[in-house]
């Protein structure tokens, strides 16, 4: 008990073993009902369909909140953040390791780690074209729907999602086989039974046959032949991305979420990829979410920009705005941290500091004890939302005029 103490003393974030027991039997109490809405069966149409703010946007985010209920405390992983993805165009979503970029594609699709992870408040608005969804309300079963017929993902590390033991043509054949259902003629020659397996006749076999072939030939691989009887462990980091992405534009989707798609990828197959995700979006036009670490690579395909820290999103606008005139600390310390030409490549600049303890954040502006520029105002609670332009916004009392700036 007097260890328990010393550790106590010693550091802030230390918890006794009661102490954890008793976060964790209050969460899993909290994640239990969430489950149960989760869960329900027949929920009517009308309690997860709804209307977009704007017609042209494929996605809106509103005030989401996601967070995860450990043993440990609760995680605010997204916290109160609102964009919106219109039809067609890429936003970039950048930030660093943690800040919870992963965590808002993952609730867009509902794949969030349950029972732990939850949206616990906020919308998000998907445009599916003929209805609208509340993503947060909507039934698990209705989300497979969702998923691959209209929402498509792109992981960093295509080996993690390839299965290692099927060749490449038999996974690419089971993605257009289930969400390319424009190819058959009729009913009969592509079915799924039961157990989740699809079933083809020799025709329809041949038709899926087709479309993959001319799937791997406009994601540029040259020997489609050779390819679709490989095994993925065959193929390069590239080649395996370009399966990947072949396989997300199977369905022709609204949406596509590219998660890190070229980190793992050395910089000449990361400009061919970007190319091709380029090229397929605007012969698709699909809208992309991107997200990423490099701003490099943001600067090169996105039209609008989130820069987000530690779960909230602390400025956003077009491209231009955001690169010609940076405006929150972090957004400012991002940029100055990209490598450049003209820089001494010894002399790299990094952020100073850390972020906060994800289970126990300030309520005070949360990049606070890194920034160079705070001043009296930052003392008080966390900034409001301040409008720059029609598209840029900034979370920071630099720019608001009430705040006093006597530093
Ligand atoms: N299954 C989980 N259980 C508990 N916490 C989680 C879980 N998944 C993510 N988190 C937490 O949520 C926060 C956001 O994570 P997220 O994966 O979205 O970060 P990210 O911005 O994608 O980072 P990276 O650039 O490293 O991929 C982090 O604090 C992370 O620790
Ligand atoms: S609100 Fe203050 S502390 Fe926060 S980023 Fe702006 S200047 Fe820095
Ligand atoms: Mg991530």
């Amino acid at each position: 008990m007097s260890g328990d103490k010393n550790m106590k003393k010693t550091n802030p974030n230390y918890l006794s073993a009661r102490e954890s027991r008793a976060i964790s039997r209050r969460n899993r109490k909290i994640t239990r009902e969430f489950e149960r809405q989760n869960k329900r069966k027949n929920v009517p149409k009308r309690e997860y369909l709804t209307e977009m703010k704007d017609n042209n946007n494929v996605v809106e985010f509103d005030n989401l909140n996601t967070y995860f209920f450990t043993d440990v405390g609760t995680v605010k992983a997204v916290n109160g953040v609102s964009f919106d993805v219109p039809l067609g165009k890429t936003v970039g979503i950048v930030g660093e390791s943690g800040c919870g970029k992963s965590v808002t594609s993952l609730s867009l699709m509902k794949l969030v780690q349950r029972p732990q992870g939850q949206i616990v408040e906020g919308e998000i608005r998907f445009n599916a074209g003929d209805q609208v969804y509340n993503i947060a309300k909507t039934p698990i079963k209705e989300m497979y729907n969702i998923r691959g017929n209209n929402i498509s993902m792109i992981f960093q590390e295509p080996m993690t999602s390839l299965n290692p033991v099927f060749k490449i043509g038999t996974q690419v054949d089971e993605v257009i086989a289930l969400h390319s259902l424009d190819i058959f003629d009729s009913s009969d020659e592509v079915k799924k039974s039961s157990d989740g397996k699809v079933k083809m006749t020799k025709e329809g076999k041949s038709k899926v046959k087709k479309r993959t072939m001319e799937m791997l030939d406009l994601v540029g691989i040259a020997d489609s032949e050779k390819v679709y009887n490989m095994y993925p462990h065959e193929l390069s980091g590239g080649m395996r991305q370009r399966v990947m992405i072949a396989m997300s534009i199977a369905c022709n989707p609204r949406l596509i979420i590219a998660d890190e798609p070229t980190t793992a990828l050395d910089v000449t197959i990361q400009a061919q990829i970007l190319d091709i995700l380029k090229e397929l979006k605007d012969k698709l036009n699909s809208s992309i979410m991107l997200i990423t670490h490099d701003l490099g690579v943001i600067a090169g395909m996105a039209d609008y920009v989130v820069v987000m820290y530690a779960g909230r999103i602390v400025e956003k606008g077009t491209v231009e705005e955001v690169f010609k005139s940076p405006s929150h600390p972090y957004t400012i310390g991002l940029m100055a941290a990209r490598p450049g030409v003209k820089k001494d490549a010894n002399r790299l600049y990094s952020i100073p500091g850390k972020v906060p303890n994800p289970v126990d954040m300030p309520d005070y502006c949360y990049f606070r004890d890194r920034c160079e520029k705070r001043f009296d105002a930052c003392y008080g609670e966390y900034p409001g939302e301040i409008q720059l332009s029609p598209t840029h916004f900034v979370s920071c009392y630099l720019y608001d005029e009430g705040a006093s700036k006597n530093e």
